[in-house]
């Protein structure tokens, strides 16, 4: 697109937005400027907003000489979360014992309610941790199970959290189920019946995650919740890749444990994450570091890790501040966007499969691609070391093999595009170039 093809589609306001965020100095006010300007107009229609995205990616240092569509991994930080807690590292290393647990600290409980106010749960709900797996591993190891016990999953949930199940059964004796399901599943109902058909008598606890990070399927957590409280099933919902990547809360769900990272679509410091677990069920879970026992029905005794910088989660507040200017509606409509945009060149060309639902309700930012007879390891590593394409292979043994692919609110079209005719290139050649 050139310059002045990509001034035509300005809308008015938006067009107002890019002006008046081209005077400041800092780019960091262009994001709420873009903001801004759209106030008022429906997601659908931002989200084909070409300078709303841009202002957005302007707020960001990344690397513009690279393609990231492998943001599923892990997110940068726009440069005003990233600066904030740079910040706090220095506060903090000007002595630490006082600065960092008399000045920084307290801040957390900021933190904490600016998360339950977004989960829409109460602040004793939550824990602040390092990272979804420290969270979803709180609940996995801290839940007393008994030798038989069994704990339904997928073959799709994330290798750490099966681990931590497989970890349990050689030493506590539980037995873990993996249960296996096609993609796209034919239905979100499907997937219920999939976990209802595999419940015995044994069942103690149903492992699922509220969005794969392999094809990015949605499930149907609150139809999985409601399952297991008929049958007196806990349900830990790991929401490492939901949570800000499209907009729900707590009661959408009904789920009693919720793990997820912040380091991902919260756009948090790397190495943030949050655990939410019902208030009645605090005190039945055993911390994964120990607690005194004075804390066993306080939250925080999740956070009795020791010492710990204060200035990655300190800075979770500014990367809330940064969610909310863009609008979580508006972050889901452009990633689905997004997705269409690429799978739609790809999808009837010869030997691919697009294997991300195309239902809106089971599917958002991730997409996932599979050629026939194209080695996926390989096709990543041609795109990387050709073209300055960061993807990731993910193979699921005799399942299937492909690239996930995830961008983020600051991928531009033309890397969109780029990506897409790239692709298009090779697949019409019908191998991977040497
Ligand atoms: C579904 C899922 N669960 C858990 C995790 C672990 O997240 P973290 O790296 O924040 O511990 C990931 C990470 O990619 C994930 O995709």
């Amino acid at each position: 697109m050139n310059r002045r093809s990509f001034f035509k589609g300005v809308s008015t306001s938006a067009a107002g937005a890019l002006a008046a965020a081209a005077f400041h100095s800092n780019a960091l006010a262009r994001a709420p400027a873009a903001a801004a300007a759209v106030t008022g107009r429906a997601a659908d229609t931002v989200a084909r907003d070409e300078d709303f995205w841009m202002n957005i990616r302007h707020a960001f240092t990344v690397d513009r000489n690279m393609v990231n569509l492998n943001n599923g991994g892990v997110s940068p930080s726009p440069k005003i979360v990233m600066d904030t807690e740079v910040r706090y590292l220095e506060v903090e290393n000007l002595s630490p014992s006082y600065y960092m647990w008399n000045v920084l600290d307290p801040g957390i409980e900021t933190v904490r309610r600016r998360l339950a106010r977004m989960f829409g749960c109460d602040p004793e709900e939550v824990a602040i941790t390092r990272n979804a797996s420290e969270g979803l591993e709180i609940v996995q190891q801290g839940m007393e199970l008994r030798r038989g016990d069994e704990v339904l999953t997928t073959n799709q949930d994330y290798p750490r959290m099966i681990t931590t199940w497989q970890q349990r059964e050689r030493r506590d004796g539980i037995v873990l189920k993996q249960l296996k399901f096609p993609v796209p599943p034919p239905s979100m109902d499907y997937l219920v019946k999939l976990f209802e058909d595999a419940i015995t008598p044994r069942t103690k606890v149903i492992h699922i995650c509220h969005m794969t990070n392999r094809t990015g399927q949605i499930f149907p957590v609150r139809k999985i919740c409601e399952l297991g409280r008929a049958h007196s099933i806990e349900v830990i919902v790991d929401g490492a890749h939901a949570f800000a990547q499209f907009p729900f809360q707590q009661s959408d769900l009904g789920c009693d444990y919720y793990g997820t990272s912040l380091h991902k679509w919260v756009l948090a410091p790397i190495g943030t994450g949050m655990l939410y677990v019902k208030r009645s069920k605090i005190e039945k879970i055993w911390p994964l570091m120990a607690a005194p026992p004075e804390m066993n029905s306080n939250i925080r005794k999740f956070e009795e890790i020791g010492t710990h910088p204060a200035s990655q989660r300190n800075a979770i507040t500014e990367a809330l501040n940064f969610h909310d200017s863009i609008g979580g509606e508006r972050k889901a409509e452009r990633f689905r966007y997004l997705r269409k945009r690429w799978s739609n060149q790809l999808r009837d060309l010869p030997g691919v499969k697009i294997l991300n639902s195309e239902d809106p309700e089971q599917s958002c930012a991730i997409g996932f691609v599979s050629v026939d007879g194209f080695d996926a390891p390989k096709l990543q590593n041609y795109l990387w070391t050709k073209h300055r394409i960061w993807t990731v292979a993910i193979v699921t043994p005799d399942e299937y093999q492909g690239l996930r692919i995830t961008p983020n609110v600051y991928t531009t079209l033309e890397e969109i595009d780029t990506f897409a005719e790239v692709m298009t290139r090779v697949i019409r050649s019908g191998s991977i170039p040497a």
